[in-house]
């Protein structure tokens, strides 16, 4: 039997995960699996569905209903169509946080995610990777940086987007979340006990990519 490896990366947000898993899995030659855009496609469909993001019931009610995947170029798909831009919107980044409290939603998603990853090499960004989704992962990073890093690489990220926010709206945004993220009953952000931990609010993009493929190297994983 071909043995697959995987690699969990979690961390609050803006903390660089999901740029950094991407580079990582480029030079393993695995896939890529963005379970935030998932959470954030989610909620997309909640609002264009003109349900109300705090109702947990009335979100719910989408549970099994919408189709959430990632095209063969790696792009978010709702029910087909690419919503790599609209996930990223304000409305979206200011309601996430509570799709992502709700066991149903969350329970919806995993079970994708899970099927995404099957039979594949992973490696996997998110909040709750090493903790639940991915438990017996190959190796476990728990990504952090300080909330003002965070908050002014999110700034500049939109920027270059061109979503049009500030930094105060980011700060806001990101601590609001935290909050939430690591605050809710099912499944929190918290590290898994077996994760390593990398500040990266001093490092460079390809600084950490390296210290995770040093991590990867040792744990057998090339
Ligand atoms: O803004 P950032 O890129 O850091 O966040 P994201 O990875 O796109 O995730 C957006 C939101 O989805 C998070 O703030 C969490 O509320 C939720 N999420 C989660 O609960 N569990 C995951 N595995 C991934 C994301």
């Amino acid at each position: 039997m071909v043995k697959n490896y995987s690699i969990a990366i979690d961390g609050p947000s803006a903390s660089g995960k999901s740029t950094v898993a991407k580079l990582v899995a480029k030079k393993l030659g695995f896939v890529y699996i963005d379970t935030g855009a998932m959470y954030r496609a989610f909620t997309y469909a909640v609002i264009l569905n003109g349900l109300n993001p705090e109702n947990e019931e009335e979100a719910s009610s989408l549970v099994n209903k919408i189709d959430i995947n990632f095209s063969d170029e790696n792009k978010i798909l709702l029910n087909g169509k690419d919503v790599s831009r609209e996930i990223r919107d304000n409305l979206v980044a200011n309601n996430v946080s509570f799709i992502a409290s709700y066991k149903q939603i969350r329970l919806f998603l995993v079970d994708l995610q899970r099927k995404i990853a099957s039979n594949k090499n992973v490696v996997m960004d998110g909040r709750d990777i090493g903790t639940y989704v991915l438990k017996d992962a190959n190796l476990k990073i728990f990504q952090v940086a300080s909330v003002e890093e965070r908050s002014k690489r999110r700034y500049l990220e939109n920027k270059e987007k061109g979503i049009d926010t500030t930094y105060d709206d980011c700060y806001k945004n990101i601590t609001t979340r935290d909050y939430i993220d690591s605050h809710r009953a099912f499944c929190p952000l918290e590290p898994a006990k077996d994760s390593i931990e990398i500040n990266t609010t001093e490092m460079t993009i390809d600084e950490v990519v390296d210290a995770i493929l040093v991590e990867a190297k040792k744990k057998g994983i090339n």
